[in-house]
């Protein structure tokens, strides 16, 4: 196992009706700007219970955050804080939403150009508003972690930054929430929340059993209850592991003093930022195309993931490992999430920009080895046709 240092200050408060705890988690003087996305919230109720938990608090609203959150409305956001005065923000949605808030955090407390933020991968943030979340889409662990990611249409950049500034001080995570989720959502979140603990744990051995067990049974747990969720969406046991599961993929646990790889996700943010993709459908065009690629790196933890995860118990390890590649593949197609490029008509002719902009980037040692190249990119794409 490497050395490594954790740290995850953001308070977790789960369970149904949990949203009424916002009185007791924002201060009682705090001046809040809830920042929520296009109609769901709204729609669902969620806002209004938000509103009410805040009490004698003053607060203001700012909507229309994206999906795949931009930079030029986050900016808006930024304004509103600077011109109005708030102290505290509360995200209230999915990834793109509590992203979109870690952003507006820093860059609130940002003197220069904010762009510098991303450019730096967060290196240059020094300050952030505080700010809490409530989570209605279990996918990218965002609720409890240090990351954000956001995209600049003008560019066609999407861009990651980190900083130990932007965890939250609080996500409420209450599973009814997530009722309503469109089934499109249920699936992404399941798929995103898959390659998050992939990301982790399929690179080479490292002798930290106790991280493999953590991924492997997430990965179980969302094999099993990923489809039940289809099924039957308003059941709470169901909705609770997931949601559970999806922030515990992202929350660093399962990371520290591991390799990790992250080229799949890196290689998909080009293919949203280009072509507009869900970001769990990039994944699921990636991943199986990129494990296929590095098969022979990968290989002996390939083959522990097919007997841990799909138990695959006949053949060698190359047998094992090759099954399990393709089970992946049928669960993400399972989850209603198209794996092949020319599912969302894409073909060949996407591929050369992609990879400029991947190499513009300056994406281009990505994996556990850093020896995935942009060349490396341009066949996983071909294979992803
Ligand atoms: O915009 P509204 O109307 O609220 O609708 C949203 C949105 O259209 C809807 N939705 C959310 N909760 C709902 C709901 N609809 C009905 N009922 C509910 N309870 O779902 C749609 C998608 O929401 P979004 O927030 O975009 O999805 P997700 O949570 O998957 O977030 C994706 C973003 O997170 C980034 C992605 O790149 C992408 O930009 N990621 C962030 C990471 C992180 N911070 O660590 C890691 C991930 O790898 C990922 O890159
Ligand atoms: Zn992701």
């Amino acid at each position: 196992m490497n050395n490594f240092e954790f740290y995850n200050p953001t308070r977790i408060v789960f369970g149904e009706g949990k949203i009424a705890e916002l009185d007791r988690l924002i201060p009682a003087d705090a001046k809040v700007l809830i920042l929520f996305g296009g109609q769901s919230a709204r729609k669902t109720g969620t806002l209004d219970e938000v509103e009410q938990a805040l009490g004698q608090r003053q607060f203001g609203l700012f909507g229309g955050i994206e999906p795949n959150p931009r930079y030029e409305t986050l900016m808006k956001a930024v304004e509103k804080v600077g011109a109005e005065g708030y102290d505290y923000l509360l995200a209230v949605g999915g990834g793109s939403v509590i992203d979109g808030t870690k952003f507006v955090a820093a860059a609130a407390k940002y003197d220069g150009d904010a762009w510098d933020i991303l450019t730096s991968m967060g290196g240059k943030v020094e300050a952030a508003l505080p700010f809490g979340s409530v989570l209605t889409l279990p996918a990218t662990g965002s609720e409890m972690n240090k990351g954000s990611v956001v995209t600049r249409e003008s560019m066609q950049a999407k861009l990651p930054f980190m900083s130990e500034l932007v965890f939250p001080q609080f996500s409420v995570l209450d599973p009814v929430k997530t009722y309503t989720l469109p089934i499109r959502q249920v699936g992404n979140g399941a798929v995103d929340a898959f390659v998050h603990v992939v990301e982790q744990y399929l690179t080479y051995p490292a002798n930290a059993p106790v991280q493999d067990r953590f991924a492997e049974g997430l990965l179980q747990t969302l094999v099993e209850l990923g489809p039940q969720a289809l099924e039957t969406p308003e059941d709470y046991n169901v909705r609770a592991s997931l949601m559970w599961t999806a922030t515990l993929a992202l929350n660093g646990l399962i990371g520290v003093g591991v390799p990790q790889d992250w080229s799949t996700h890196m290689l998909g943010h080009e293919l949203t930022a280009q072509h507009g993709l869900d970001h769990a459908q990039t994944l699921a065009v990636v991943l199986p195309a990129m494990l296929n690629e590095k098969f022979e790196q990968k290989k002996a933890k390939l083959a522990q993931f097919a007997e841990r995860v799909w138990h695959i118990e006949q053949g060698s390890d190359a047998e094992k490992a090759k099954l399990a590649i393709e089970k992946t593949r049928d669960f993400f197609e399972r989850m209603n999430v198209k794996t092949r490029m020319s599912d969302y008509d894409l073909d060949e002719t996407a591929i050369e920009p992609l990879i400029e902009s991947l190499t513009q980037h300056g994406m281009t040692q990505l994996g556990e080895h850093g020896d995935v190249t942009p060349d490396v990119c341009r066949r996983v794409l071909q294979a992803a046709l």
